[in-house]
């Protein structure tokens, strides 16, 4: 949500920004601007609108020379999405240039004392309150007010401002006065530091500089650090010294691009053989009947005590956690509760002494997610979390935890991160089974059935013309209901939730069964309803459900198990998918459902990589 930039060596910034804002653009494209600094002179340039009909136009009209800068690329909180309101934002005396990401809760009541002291402002926003902030701190500084506490009055002045704030923040800020440096600084938005040669980079995540360095220091909250073209250094807010460390990223700049696809997510949609295969590689122990994890960081004895597992996530990750939950319930036999993130955050559920918080989270930086995180373990329970990027907050600051390795995920609806979640969770399933009742052939049977999952993958991407034919078919409705029940349920949530956040078309997901209980009410023929029907243990109930839909006129769209020739009879179009255990049933309803939003979005005219209002990876809570 947002994305910085920020470059200092001896190369012309201005491309390397703005390339790193094509690679951010995923976290926020209500606008986008740069700061550069060249011969002293400080240069702004910001515009509404996407990258290459923005900013890029506008830099090409009028380019800016220098290799120190700064970019930022908006997801709007505070203040209207306007070129006025677009990052960089100046302080007072135009000297001071800062790019931020995250919310400063306190910028009303800093905002009032700096208007009393004559500043004054040209946006709405917080950040440019946080602008002013720190050039205030700066000035006084300068005039002798202060003793510098770093020997750089630029880090100086940040840590005096960030002491007053209240709220999240990563930003990157410049001064005319400091030609080689950027001040960068994170409290619950991430950034990271690029390590190159003769040159340094700061970023909000790693896709924006993998093309020019694999070498990264993750900062940690309260760290403000400094770089410049030969040198970085950290300190910290908090404490007397910052834990830095470097690390290499396990990504290459191939990797975050579209290669030979329309759209990231039809892109990432078709590596699910692929990334479910990397999900489970070294992972099923078919001699021990179970499946195997290097970072948990609990002993046999300690997963066995696990008495309650709650499950906390948002948006789709949150959709996974029910499949967990399913998955967890019926393998291990341990209760699961499943949460959205925000909500066990704050109402204060019992927790027993022997319950374990797991997370779910793609990106690893959403907020509500990590906050679940912190208050868990504030509560003295162990807080394990299944990600995907890799050195991501949540991350690190779990106590142990489980990588899906699917790779970068850029398109802003999430699809690979979603199977490879519940591809983990189905692992995790059989490893806790495993520690109590779950016998060893019917562990081997699911280890079985998910090693034969990237070949049933392939099978079903192979149907996508006609998935494509079908989503022209259905383009049209207004409304859609998604359907299913047992496993099946949370992929109707799923389902829905796809095509409404790319396509715009409101869909409901329902139990199947819980139709008849009110929402039946809405179905006529012009609301089709995808039905997941596999040939499960569910079978002739969701059958049954599906005849009241029928009996209404509501057209019919069934995804289906290969062979059954019932389902013909009943439902208007037919998606048939391979047989699987009833338990991975999900991972391969996820996929059609996801082609099908994607066509419909594009048969409607919709960018289905930028949706509207939304950002890849929410960091405000
Ligand atoms: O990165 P996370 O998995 O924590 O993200 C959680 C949600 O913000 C995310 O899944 C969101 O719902 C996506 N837009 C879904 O496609």
């Amino acid at each position: 949500m947002c994305g910085i930039i920020g470059y200092v060596g001896k190369k012309s910034a201005s491309p390397i920004l703005l390339e790193g804002l094509r690679r951010l653009e995923y976290r926020g494209y209500d606008s986008a601007g740069v700061a550069v600094l060249g011969n002293a002179t400080l240069v702004v340039r910001k515009k509404l609108g996407k990258i290459d009909e923005g900013i890029a136009r506008l830099l090409k009209a009028e380019p800016v020379h220098g290799s120190l800068g700064i970019a930022h690329t908006r997801w709007a909180t505070h203040g209207a999405p306007a070129d006025k309101n677009s990052h960089p934002h100046f302080d007072q005396s135009e000297k001071i240039a800062v790019v931020h990401n995250g919310v400063i809760e306190n910028y009303d009541s800093l905002k009032q004392k700096l208007l009393a002291t004559g500043h004054k402002f040209k946006s709405d926003t917080d950040t440019e309150v946080l602008a002013h902030l720190i050039g205030e701190h700066y000035h006084k500084r300068k005039t002798g007010n202060r003793k510098p506490e770093t020997g750089n009055e630029l880090a100086a002045a940040v840590s005096d401002a960030l002491r007053e704030v209240i709220g999240t923040y990563g930003l990157a800020v410049i001064c005319t006065d400091f030609p080689d440096t950027i001040i960068g600084a994170r409290r619950g938005s991430p950034l990271i530091i690029g390590i190159g040669k003769g040159e340094h980079f700061l970023a909000s995540d790693a896709n924006a500089i993998v093309a020019h360095t694999k070498k990264v220091v993750y900062l940690n909250d309260y760290d403000v650090a400094t770089i410049t073209p030969e040198r970085f250094e950290v300190s910290n807010l908090g404490t007397d010294t910052a834990n830095v460390q470097i690390s290499n990223l396990e990504f290459s700049h191939e990797d975050v691009g579209r290669g030979k696809f329309a759209h990231f997510m039809l892109k990432e949609i078709f590596e699910q053989p692929q990334t479910v295969a990397n999900a489970l590689r070294g992972r099923l122990d078919f001699e021990g009947a179970t499946a195997k994890f290097g970072g948990l960081n609990m002993t046999a004895a300690e997963l066995r005590h696990v008495d309650r597992i709650v499950i906390a996530a948002s948006g789709t990750s949150w959709h996974a956690a029910l499949v967990g939950e399913y998955l967890i319930e019926e393998l291990a036999q341990i209760p699961v509760e499943v949460e959205f993130a925000h909500e066990f955050c704050y109402r204060n559920c019992p927790l027993e002494k022997n319950t374990v918080l797991l997370v779910l989270s793609q990106s690893g930086e959403t907020a509500d997610t990590l906050a679940a995180l912190r208050e868990a373990k504030r509560r003295g329970h162990r807080a394990l979390a299944i990600v995907n990027v890799v050195g991501s907050t949540i991350a690190r600051e779990s106590d142990g935890g489980i990588y899906m390795h699917a790779g970068p995920e850029i398109g802003v609806a999430s699809t690979k991160a979603f199977v490879s979640t519940i591809t983990v969770l189905s692992l995790l399933a059989v490893h806790l089974g495993r520690l109590r009742q779950l016998s060893a052939n019917r562990a081997t049977e699911i280890l079985r059935g998910l090693e034969a999952l990237p070949k049933q993958l392939e099978k079903i991407l192979a149907q996508n013309d006609a998935l494509n034919k079908l989503a022209k078919k259905y383009a049209k409705a207004e409304d859609f209901f998604f359907l299913g029940r047992g496993y099946s349920f949370p992929i109707a949530l799923e389902g829905a939730l796809k095509l409404k956040e790319i396509s715009y078309i409101h869909a409901e997901g329902y139990s199947a069964a819980e139709m008849k209980h009110g929402p039946i009410a809405l179905i006529d023929a012009k609301t089709p309803t995808v039905f997941l029907v596999p040939q499960d243990a569910m079978y002739d109930k969701t059958m049954a459900n599906l005849a009241m839909i029928r009996a209404r006129k509501g057209p019919i769209i069934a995804l289906a198990t290969e062979g059954d020739k019932q389902i013909k009879k009943v439902a208007d179009d037919v998606i048939y998918l391979p047989k699987t255990l009833e338990p991975l049933n999900p991972i391969l309803a996820s996929v059609p459902l996801q082609l099908f939003a994607y066509h419909i979005a594009l048969a409607r005219g919709c960018d289905v990589d930028k949706p509207r209002n939304l950002a890849k990876s929410v960091t405000v809570q």
